[in-house]
């Protein structure tokens, strides 16, 4: 098993993830709300990077068996069901429905990532189900870390060397790209502290600003979360090998 990583979205080319399992993290807040979102039994999850094209594909179901999900600046995007808090996708309001789901650097790097073998989505809450789908399949691995807005966060970036170190706890044959190396680096300076790390970080600083505190305690919980959204075909569904 080989372990690449790339830090932001512009890094990477579709065929960097040929014949590659890829794991796409944004634990602000995409992963942690698509993780919740699973939990609570929704139907599927349709990562669209773009709003009008999220508005035009919700319309294909009856309006009570789809939601409109997402988030621009971190908010809710006008008109839509939902935005992008964890909190939000309760089993009451998710269950057995279809979300169409448009978050600002999460989608983005979702949809780029289609040229993979398959996509696992990965934060901090599911992290444990994810290195252990990983160890199952023995692939190689590429590490999509989505970033905020084509920039480095260091919130991806310690929860992929969280991932990292774990493979490489159970697996050190695993060669490692010299980014996982600092990946990792990155994890075990901030591993004993990881809700200081989300709202110290740049965009952990911003939901703070906008009241959105319990969002950042949320996402810092660590393999709480048995699900593996898996992505393939354009829809991400629970636990699929
Ligand atoms: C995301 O993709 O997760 C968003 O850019 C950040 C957020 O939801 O605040």
């Amino acid at each position: 098993m080989k372990i690449n990583l790339y830090f932001t979205p512009g890094e990477f080319q579709e065929e960097d993830l040929r014949d590659s399992t890829a794991v796409v993290v944004d634990v602000l807040r995409a992963s942690t709300t698509i993780c919740y979102a699973l939990k609570n039994r929704c139907r599927e999850i349709i990562p669209v990077a773009e709003v009008e094209e999220a508005v035009r594909l919700a319309r294909q179901w009856q309006a009570d068996d789809v939601l409109l999900c997402g988030e621009r600046e971190g908010q809710r995007i006008e008109g839509f069901d939902l935005g992008n808090s964890p909190l939000e996708y309760k089993r009451s309001v998710v269950e057995d429905k279809i979300l169409v789901h448009s978050s600002t650097n999460g989608s983005f790097v979702l949809v780029k990532a289609k040229a993979s073998l398959k996509t696992y989505v990965a934060g901090f809450v599911n992290l444990q189900a994810v290195v252990k789908t990983l160890l199952e399949n023995g692939e190689s691995v590429v590490i999509l870390c989505a970033g905020k807005l084509g920039r480095f966060s260091i919130e991806d970036a310690v929860c992929a060397g969280m991932i990292v170190k774990s493979l490489q706890q159970h697996d050190a044959k695993i060669q490692i790209a010299d980014s996982a190396v600092a990946a990792k680096i990155l994890f075990e300076k901030y591993s004993s502290n990881i809700l200081g790390l989300l709202q110290n970080c740049e965009h952990g600083r911003y939901l703070i600003s906008l009241g959105l505190m319990k969002d950042l305690e949320v996402c810092a919980q660590v393999s709480t979360i048995d699900v593996v959204p898996t992505y393939r075909d354009g829809v991400i569904k629970k636990n699929m090998r």
